[in-house]
């Protein structure tokens, strides 16, 4: 089926996603340094998270895990030109390569890379830091539960929230898998049923380049 998924995901992109030389440049760059692309959202993904960003007339966004800073452009595609980005990347290696694509994109928003632990920076964000419209979590499958914990804090009611990676190829229903990362996404969903905070969430399975995954989305209320 992989094959089929990635043909379809073509044909999307070849009919629905403009050409954008520095989306371009960026998967571009990240091949050249040797990273692998699996890490990264597929563009017809890219381009959902610019529209939901349109959608909700989002000025300021949070994300955390950045890797190639490729979702990074997309999100900042979907913001006016005053936006504001903060993305976080724990990985050393990644954070260079982001900070790297984030110079050579030369976008007008202000895009803000911290590299170190995603839940000790924003821990140590000021107590009246401006609250984010978008929030895309992305980042170590493991903390996602004390990453959506900390993102309400940032929170104002309507801020959207939505996390990447929730599906994993099913590996979510098998009981023995174990795996902390599995775990993570388990105790995420556990925490977003009922949450006093949250006013209604859902998740989507998708197939595409990327395999079988999916997003959660959440509105805080
Ligand atoms: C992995 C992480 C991601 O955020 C993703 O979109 C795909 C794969 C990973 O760690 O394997
Ligand atoms: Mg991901």
């Amino acid at each position: 089926m992989q094959q089929m998924w990635s043909d379809i995901d073509a044909y999307i992109e070849s009919h629905l996603i403009p050409e954008d030389p520095i989306l371009t440049q960026t998967l571009k760059n990240t091949d050249e340094k040797g990273f692998p692309d699996h890490l990264a959202v597929a563009a017809n993904q890219g381009m959902l998270l610019q529209m939901l960003l349109q959608m909700n007339k989002c000025k300021r966004v949070l994300e955390l895990g950045t890797f190639a800073a490729y979702s990074t452009m997309w999100l900042a595609r979907g913001l006016p030109e005053d936006g504001y980005i903060l993305t976080i990347e724990g990985r050393d290696t990644h954070a260079a390569l982001g900070q790297e694509n984030i110079d050579n994109a030369k976008l007008p928003q202000t895009i803000e890379l911290k590299v170190g632990r995603a839940a000790n920076i924003l821990r140590a964000l000021p107590e009246d830091f401006e609250k984010f419209d978008f929030i895309f979590i992305d980042a170590d499958k493991q903390s996602y539960p004390e990453y959506l914990e900390l993102s309400l804090k940032l929170s104002h009611s309507g801020t959207i929230i939505v996390l990447d990676n929730v599906i994993r190829a099913g590996d979510i229903m098998d009981p023995e898998n174990k795996k902390p990362s599995i775990e993570g996404i388990r105790d995420m969903y556990k925490l977003m049923q009922n949450h006093p905070q949250l006013l209604c969430s859902t998740a989507l399975q998708t197939v595409g380049s990327k395999g079988h995954d999916g997003f959660a989305i959440a509105i805080v209320k």
